[in-house]
C-alpha cells in the first residue's frame, strides 16, 4: 500500500471509529441502507423456506413467557418472508430500521496499554449483531435471550458503551438495532445477519513509517498454531458483567525505528471471509490506558492541539524548575520532536539534528556524546552548559594518569577558553597558548621555538618548570 492510500485508510479509521462511538446511544445516527442502491443484502442467498421451518420447530426454553415468545417467533418469520420473500416494498420497509451489514461482527470501542519495555495489550468489545445468545450463529435461538431482557431499557455512559451493571451488557447485546430499548423491532437484524457466523477475530499489525512502505498484507501477528497464518482470537460467549464480549490479546510491540508507529487491526473472521476490519494506533507508554479522547476531539478524530491535550496534563516541563513559555524557539511544540503515539524519544537525541543540522553534523565528526550529555534538558536545554558538563565524564586531565582538574594552573581548567563548543578538538594546540601568554612567543623563551608542548608537554596541567 502506497503512504497515500495508507493516509486514505487512516482517514476512513478516524471516520469509522467516529461513526461507531456516534451509534451508540444515538440512534438517529443509524446509517439507513439505501435498498435502491445497498446490494448486500438481495444478494444474499437465504432459503427462505428451511429458514421458516427452522423457527418452526426451535422452542423457548422453560423460563420464557410462552405468549411472548410466540408472539417473537411470529414477528422474526414475518422478518424473514419481508426480507428475502417476493415483495420489494416489504424488504424496503424492513431495511430502512437496518443495521449496516459491514458493521455486523466489527470490532469496536478498541483501546491498547503498551509498556515502555513493548508488551501490549489490546482491547475491544466484540459484536455480531443479531446473535443475542452468543453462540456465534445468529439463528432461531437468538429470540430467547431477547425475550428474556424484553422491554429492558439499555443504559451507555457517556461515551455511548453499555454501562456494566447486572445484565445491562447482555441487554445491550439484545439491542440490535441500537434504540437503548430491548422491543420487537431487534428482531429485524436477527433476519438481516440470518444465518452469518462469527468464529474469531484476526490481529494484523502494520507499522508506518516515514517512507512510502506500508503494507497490511504481510505484517500479521503470527498465529502460534500456525505460523502461515494471522492469529485469531477464538469467539468468546462471556456474559459476566463489563466481561461480556471483551476480548484482549496481549504481544510484544516489534521494535520501531524513531518516527514509526504500529498499527492493529481486528478483524472478524467467520471461517472462511474476513470481514470489515477496525483499525487503532497502538498507543505506547504512559498514555496507552487512557482514551483516544483525551487527545482529539471525537467528532472528526482531529488532534485538540498542544495546549488542549499535552500541556493539560503536563502544565510545565517534566524536568521542573521553569515554564512551557520559557522554552526556547520551538521547544515547547511538542510534536516537533514527540512523533504520536509513540511518545518516548530513544535515543533521545533523535529530532535534534532535524533544527540544528551544523550542530549534529559537528558533534558527530568531534566523536562526541551526544547533545543531552551537556544540555540535559531537552525542554529547557542550558544554552551554556559550564566545566562541569565536561568534567562529569573528563573526570581528570587527559593523559595525565592520576592528575586532578584542581591541580591545574589559572584558567587552564576552564574548559571553553581553549575548546570552543561542538568543535571541541584544538586545532593548532601551541597557537592558542599566545592568547594568554604572548610573552612568551618571539622572546627567546625556552629555546626559542613556539612549540610550547614539546616542553610544557600537557596543555591542562602545565609543568612550570619542565
Ligand atoms: C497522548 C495523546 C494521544 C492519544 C492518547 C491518542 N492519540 Fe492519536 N494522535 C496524537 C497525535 C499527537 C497525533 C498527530 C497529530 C498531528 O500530527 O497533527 C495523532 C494522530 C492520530 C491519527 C492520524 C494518524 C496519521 O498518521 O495521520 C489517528 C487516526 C489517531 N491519532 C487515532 C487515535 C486513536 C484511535 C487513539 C486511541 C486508541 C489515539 N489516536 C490516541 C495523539 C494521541
Ligand atoms: C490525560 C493526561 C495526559 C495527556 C493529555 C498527555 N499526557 Fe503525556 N503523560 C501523562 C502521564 C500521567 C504520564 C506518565 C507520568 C509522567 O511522565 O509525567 C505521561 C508521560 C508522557 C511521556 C513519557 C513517556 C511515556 O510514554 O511514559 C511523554 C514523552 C509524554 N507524556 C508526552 C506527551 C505529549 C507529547 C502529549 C500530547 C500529544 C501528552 N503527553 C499528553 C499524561 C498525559
Ligand atoms: C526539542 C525537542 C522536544 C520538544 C519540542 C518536546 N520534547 Fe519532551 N522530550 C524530548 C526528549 C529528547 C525527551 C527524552 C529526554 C530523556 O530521555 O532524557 C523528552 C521527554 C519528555 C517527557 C518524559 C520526561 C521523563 O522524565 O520521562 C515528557 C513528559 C515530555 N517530554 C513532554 C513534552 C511535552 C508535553 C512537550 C510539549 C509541550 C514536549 N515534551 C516537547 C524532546 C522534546
Ligand atoms: C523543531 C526544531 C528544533 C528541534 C527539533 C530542536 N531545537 Fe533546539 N532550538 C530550536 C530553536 C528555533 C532554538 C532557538 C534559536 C537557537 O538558539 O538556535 C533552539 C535553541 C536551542 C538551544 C539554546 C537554548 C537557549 O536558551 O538559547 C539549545 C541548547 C538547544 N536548542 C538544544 C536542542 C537539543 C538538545 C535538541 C534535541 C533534544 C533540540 N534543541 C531540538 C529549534 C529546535
Ligand atoms: C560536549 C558538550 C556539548 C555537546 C555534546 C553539545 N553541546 Fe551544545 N553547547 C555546548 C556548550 C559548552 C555551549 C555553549 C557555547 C557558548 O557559550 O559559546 C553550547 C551551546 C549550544 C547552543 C546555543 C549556542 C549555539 O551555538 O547556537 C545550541 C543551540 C546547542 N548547543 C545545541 C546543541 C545540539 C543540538 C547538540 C547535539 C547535536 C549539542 N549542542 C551538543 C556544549 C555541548
Ligand atoms: C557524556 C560524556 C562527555 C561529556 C559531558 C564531555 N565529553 Fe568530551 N569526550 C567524551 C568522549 C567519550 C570523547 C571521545 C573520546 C575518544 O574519542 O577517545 C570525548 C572527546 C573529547 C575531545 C577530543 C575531541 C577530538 O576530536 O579528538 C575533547 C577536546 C573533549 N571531549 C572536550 C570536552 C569538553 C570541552 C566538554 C565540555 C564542554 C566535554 N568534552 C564533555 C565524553 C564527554
Ligand atoms: C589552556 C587551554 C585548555 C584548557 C583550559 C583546556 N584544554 Fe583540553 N586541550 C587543550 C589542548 C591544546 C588540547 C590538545 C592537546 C594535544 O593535541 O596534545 C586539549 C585536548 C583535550 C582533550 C583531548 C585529549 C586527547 O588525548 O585527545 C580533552 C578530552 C580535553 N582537552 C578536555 C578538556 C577539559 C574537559 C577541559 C576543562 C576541564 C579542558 N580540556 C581545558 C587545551 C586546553
Ligand atoms: C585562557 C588563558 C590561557 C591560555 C590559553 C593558556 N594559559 Fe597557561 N596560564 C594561564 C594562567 C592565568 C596561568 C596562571 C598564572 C601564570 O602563571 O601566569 C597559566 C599558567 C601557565 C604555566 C605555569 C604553570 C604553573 O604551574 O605555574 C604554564 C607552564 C603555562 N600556563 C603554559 C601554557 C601553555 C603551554 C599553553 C598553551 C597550550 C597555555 N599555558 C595556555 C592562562 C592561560
Ligand atoms: C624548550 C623548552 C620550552 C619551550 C619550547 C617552552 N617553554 Fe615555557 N618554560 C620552560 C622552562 C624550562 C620554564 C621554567 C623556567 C623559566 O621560567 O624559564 C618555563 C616556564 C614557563 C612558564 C611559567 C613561568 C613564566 O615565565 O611565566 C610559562 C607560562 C611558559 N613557560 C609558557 C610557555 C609558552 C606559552 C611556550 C610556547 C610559546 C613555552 N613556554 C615554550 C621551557 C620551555
Amino acid at each position: 500500500m502506497t503512504r497515500t492510500s495508507y493516509i486514505i485508510v487512516v482517514m476512513l479509521l478516524g471516520l469509522s471509529i467516529v461513526s461507531l462511538i456516534a451509534c451508540q446511544g444515538a440512534p438517529g445516527n443509524r446509517v439507513a441502507i439505501d435498498p435502491a442502491t445497498d446490494t448486500s443484502l438481495s444478494t444474499k442467498h437465504v432459503d427462505l423456506a428451511s429458514a421458516l421451518n427452522s423457527v418452526d420447530a426451535a422452542g423457548a426454553l422453560d423460563d420464557l413467557d410462552a405468549d411472548l415468545y410466540a408472539r417473537l417467533s411470529t414477528e422474526l418469520k414475518q422478518v424473514l418472508i419481508d426480507l428475502y420473500g417476493d415483495d420489494p416494498v416489504a424488504r424496503r420497509n424492513r431495511l430502512a430500521a437496518a443495521v449496516p451489514p459491514s458493521d455486523t461482527s466489527r470490532a469496536w470501542a478498541p483501546q491498547c496499554t503498551s509498556t515502555l519495555s513493548g508488551e501490549t495489550t489490546l482491547y475491544f468489545r466484540g459484536r455480531h449483531v443479531g446473535d443475542y445468545n452468543m453462540d456465534g450463529l445468529v439463528s432461531v435461538s437468538d429470540i430467547t435471550p431477547l425475550g428474556f431482557h424484553f422491554n429492558k431499557n439499555v443504559t451507555v455512559d457517556a461515551d455511548g458503551f453499555p454501562a456494566a451493571n447486572d445484565d445491562n451488557e447482555w441487554a445491550a447485546v439484545t439491542d440490535g438495532n441500537e434504540d437503548l430499548l430491548v422491543g420487537i423491532s431487534d428482531i429485524t437484524p436477527i433476519g438481516q445477519n440470518w444465518d452469518s457466523r462469527l468464529l474469531g477475530y484476526r490481529i494484523y499489525l502494520g507499522i508506518a513509517g516515514t517512507d512510502e512502505s506500508f503494507s497490511w498484507d504481510t505484517e500479521y501477528q503470527p498465529n502460534p498454531d500456525d505460523a502461515g497464518l494471522p492469529y485469531s482470537l477464538a469467539f468468546s460467549d462471556s456474559r459476566e458483567p463489563s466481561q461480556v464480549q471483551l476480548y484482549s490479546y496481549t504481544f510484544t510491540r516489534p521494535a520501531l525505528n524513531p518516527g514509526e508507529t504500529l498499527w492493529a487491526r481486528i478483524v472478524p473472521f467467520d471461517g472462511t471471509i474476513e470481514e470489515t476490519p477496525t483499525e487503532l494506533p497502538v498507543v505506547e507508554g504512559a498514555h496507552a490506558p487512557q482514551k483516544c479522547q483525551i487527545c482529539h476531539v471525537v467528532t472528526d478524530y482531529s488532534f485538540r492541539e498542544v495546549a488542549n491535550s499535552c500541556q493539560l496534563c503536563h502544565a510545565t516541563p517534566p524536568e521542573g524548575g521553569g515554564a512551557w513559555t520559557e522554552a526556547p524557539g520551538m521547544h515547547s511544540m511538542c510534536l516537533s520532536c514527540h512523533t504520536q503515539h509513540v511518545f518516548t524519544i530513544d535515543p533521545p537525541e533523535t529530532p535534534c539534528g532535524q533544527c540544528h543540522s551544523t550542530i549534529a553534523s559537528a558533534v558527530a565528526a568531534a566523536n562526541m556524546p551526544q547533545c543531552l550529555g551537556c544540555h540535559e534538558n531537552s525542554h529547557l536545554p542550558n544554552n551554556s552548559p559550564g566545566n562541569a558538563a565536561c568534567t562529569t565524564c573528563h573526570t581528570e586531565p587527559p593523559g595525565i594518569p592520576g592528575g586532578n582538574w584542581a591541580d591545574a594552573p589559572g584558567s587552564h581548567s576552564n574548559c571553553a577558553l581553549c575548546h570552543s563548543a561542538h568543535q571541541f578538538a584544538v586545532s593548532e594546540p601551541n597557537a592558542i597558548c599566545e592568547n594568554c601568554h604572548a610573552d612568551k612567543y618571539g622572546s627567546g623563551h625556552g629555546d626559542g621555538s613556539d612549540e610550547c608542548l614539546s616542553c610544557h608537554v600537557s596543555p591542562h596541567l602545565p609543568d612550570d618548570e619542565p
